[in-house]
């Protein structure tokens, strides 16, 4: 007996929700870091004409199949496929997706572990408190377990709830409190001196570069990686929308609010690293290049608001919060995609499924802390550029070889009638049966 299925109350606590999922370290961290270590503007050229090239169709790939299927990942799947051999395929690709996911949540929740303790440290300054700030700011092992387990009971909190007083709710309370707190900071943070040559090296475009392997490769990684493509998050959540709702506009508003909060976050890492440099704080290693690994956000940015004086405090609470919120809004959402299987396909109880799972999630994430050096790196690469690009190729193809054509467009006329004389139904199937398998492959291979 299967539980009875969640769905979002509206196309705004939809936005949100998958908006969330999107929005996370990947936008805030990663996109302004690779941008301004790959050419700067040149990097966002690439990126944008990836995300909607390539991104927007398989982010739609996964929302149809969710919607039309009402089921998590593995069952929609198999519910598509016809023969025996394609149903094996789906329930290989939806058992790695959730396999991908929670490997992913379980290294994700370490850094997000590190945003908390560093939201804290701002709070025990605050207070004055200062052995409890140097031990919140101090990298080891205990500091670190503790801040993945509350992070993971947060997440697992939320995901018990259920879609609507769970997922929407927060998400809907989390995702406009992001977008103000990263628009206050991006205002505070340029009128600091040095925050002009920041947005240089962040929008000044250095063409020479657009050839480079890498900028590809970091820029097909970046959007798959940050519109959270490939796991079956999308999917789940795609599951969710009511039938009413024109699926090719939201997952278009999607993808678009995804883009613009990483372009956001550009504006304000860029120009507060060059502010910390101008108040004599390396943000160069010893290659020349910007830091972007975590000693960006748990060195570089705290050395520039301890220079801020006491107002620094506060920047620091706000941009930690920020860092958790974004954070928080994305490990539900794959949290929720082994949950969804647990209790869509055994029966469980959402809450023991919520709590299961997270249990599972939080001993590897343990294993990684204590055994970071050699796992961390490993995790990530295997999880982002190894598996999440192949799964991404898998769902295209499940979706335009395997699933038949009119009944992709019969779900896509649902809420969206005239579909069919559309600029989207024109040009979507030939993308995603042709043009993003092979520049997935291509990019890869790379
Ligand atoms: N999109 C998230 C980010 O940019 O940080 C990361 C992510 C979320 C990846 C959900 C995968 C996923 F299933």
């Amino acid at each position: 007996m299967s539980a009875p299925r969640g769905e979002f109350s509206s196309r705004f606590g939809f936005l949100m929700a998958a908006s969330g999922s999107a929005v996370g370290l990947g936008n805030i961290w990663g996109f302004p870091t690779n941008a301004a270590s790959n050419g700067g503007a040149a990097f966002l050229f690439v990126y944008l004409l990836l995300a909607f090239a390539l991104a927007y169709p398989a982010l739609m790939a996964e929302l149809i199949i969710g919607r039309r299927a009402q089921a998590n990942g593995i069952t929609a799947l198999r519910s598509i496929s016809s023969g025996k051999k394609s149903r094996i395929a789906a329930s290989v690709v939806g058992f790695s997706g959730i396999i991908t996911v929670s490997l992913i949540l379980s290294f994700y929740s370490i850094v997000s572990g590190w945003m908390i303790a560093h939201f804290f440290d701002a709070m025990a300054q605050i207070f004055g408190i200062s052995t409890v700030s140097n031990w919140l700011t101090t990298d080891h092992p205990v500091r670190n377990s503790i801040f993945v387990v509350m992070f993971m009971t947060l997440t697992v909190f939320i995901i018990s709830a259920g879609v609507r007083n769970g997922i929407e709710k927060w998400a809907s309370r989390l995702m406009p409190s992001l977008i103000a707190i990263l628009i206050l900071l991006i205002v505070y943070v340029f009128t600091l001196p040095g925050a002009g040559d920041g947005l240089r090296a962040y929008l000044v475009p250095d063409f020479s570069r657009l050839t480079e392997p890498a900028l590809l490769v970091g820029a097909m990684g970046q959007a798959f990686f940050s519109l959270s493509l490939g796991v079956g998050t999308m999917l789940i959540y795609g599951s969710y929308i009511s039938k009413d709702e024109n699926l090719p506009v939201t997952g278009g508003l999607v993808a678009l609010l995804d883009i613009g909060i990483a372009v956001l976050a550009g504006l304000l890492i860029l120009p507060a690293m060059y502010a910390a440099l101008a108040n004599g704080v390396e943000i160069f290693d010893v290659n020349g290049q910007l830091i972007a690994g975590p000693g960006l956000i748990v060195s570089v940015l705290p050395s520039l608001f301890e220079t801020m004086g006491s107002i620094g405090i506060f920047v620091s609470l706000a941009f930690f919060l920020l860092m958790a919120i974004a954070s928080l809004t994305s490990s539900i959402s794959m949290l929720e995609v082994p949950v969804a299987y647990g209790v869509e396909h055994h029966g469980i109880d959402r809450k023991k499924a919520s709590i299961a799972v997270g249990v599972v999630v939080t001993v590897i994430s343990l294993m990684i802390v204590f055994n970071f050096d050699p796992l961390f790196d490993m995790v990530v690469t295997f999880t982002t550029e190894f598996s999440q690009p192949l799964l991404g190729f898998a769902f295209c193809i499940f979706v335009a070889w395997i699933w038949r054509r009119n009944d992709i467009l019969l779900e896509i006329k649902q809420g969206c009638p005239d579909a069919e004389s559309g600029f989207f139904w024109k040009i979507w199937p030939f993308y995603v049966k042709f043009i993003c398998p092979v520049a997935i492959l291509t990019v890869y291979f790379q």
